[in-house]
């Protein structure tokens, strides 16, 4: 078990609140966008729409994490609830490291498969810089890479939830207000 610090504050800061909610919104938008491109028809017009919209949104994804670890490593944090054990401590923060791994990972593996594949990557129409060659006859190896990334991000998104729900009802430590 560890101790409350008096000097350390109740919540995370503002601007990684808000930065939290709004990764939340942006990850739900590329979820949706993801799984709906992927099934439509090549014909279909709305398939390059989507395209287009999931990654604007995945690069938007990669510019609020970046603003987000310079925020926080500029913070002070809250201690986690001393009533934790000290193995979830251990879990809680591995966790959010895997997160913050796989937050990165995912966009930059999608970003890899377009440039690899010679398919532009634009902010809302703005053309951003090539950051992989592109190569012949590449596969389709980097797009399952993505995929696998995207899926398992969401798998510990699961985790993560799973995990505040059984602090707030199960132990009757309320960690949600911390990120409110
Ligand atoms: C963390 C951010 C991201 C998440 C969670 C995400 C999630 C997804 C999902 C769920 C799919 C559908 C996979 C399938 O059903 O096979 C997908 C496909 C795709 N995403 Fe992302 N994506 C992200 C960022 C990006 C970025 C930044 C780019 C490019 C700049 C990108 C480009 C693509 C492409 C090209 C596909 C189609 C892959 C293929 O054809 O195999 N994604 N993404
Ligand atoms: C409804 C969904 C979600 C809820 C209720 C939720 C709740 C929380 C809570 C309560 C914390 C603070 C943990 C603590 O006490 O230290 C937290 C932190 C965090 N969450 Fe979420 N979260 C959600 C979705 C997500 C998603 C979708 C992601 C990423 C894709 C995410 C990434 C993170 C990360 C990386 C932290 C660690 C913050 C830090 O220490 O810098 N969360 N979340």
């Amino acid at each position: 078990m560890s101790d409350t610090n008096p000097e350390t504050p109740e919540k995370y800061p503002a601007p990684l609140r808000i930065l939290h909610w709004l990764a939340v919104t942006v990850f739900t938008v590329l979820f949706i966008t993801g799984l709906i491109m992927e099934d439509l028809d090549k014909t279909d017009p709305l398939r390059a729409d989507l395209f287009g919209l999931h990654k604007s949104f995945g690069v938007i994804a990669i510019i609020l994490l970046i603003v987000r670890l310079w925020v926080r490593l500029r913070s002070t944090l809250p201690d986690l609830p001393p009533s934790l054990q000290d193995w979830e401590v251990t879990v809680a923060h591995w966790g959010h490291r895997g997160l913050y791994a796989l937050m990165i990972a995912t966009p930059l593996a999608g970003w890899a498969h377009s440039d690899l594949h010679g398919r532009p990557v634009k902010l809302f129409g703005l053309p951003l810089p090539k950051l992989f060659p592109t190569i012949e006859n590449i596969g389709s190896t980097t797009g399952l890479i993505h995929t696998v990334l995207a899926f398992t991000l969401l798998g510990l998104v699961a985790v993560h939830v799973a995990a505040v729900i059984k602090h707030r009802y199960v132990d009757r430590t309320d960690v949600l207000h911390r990120i409110l």
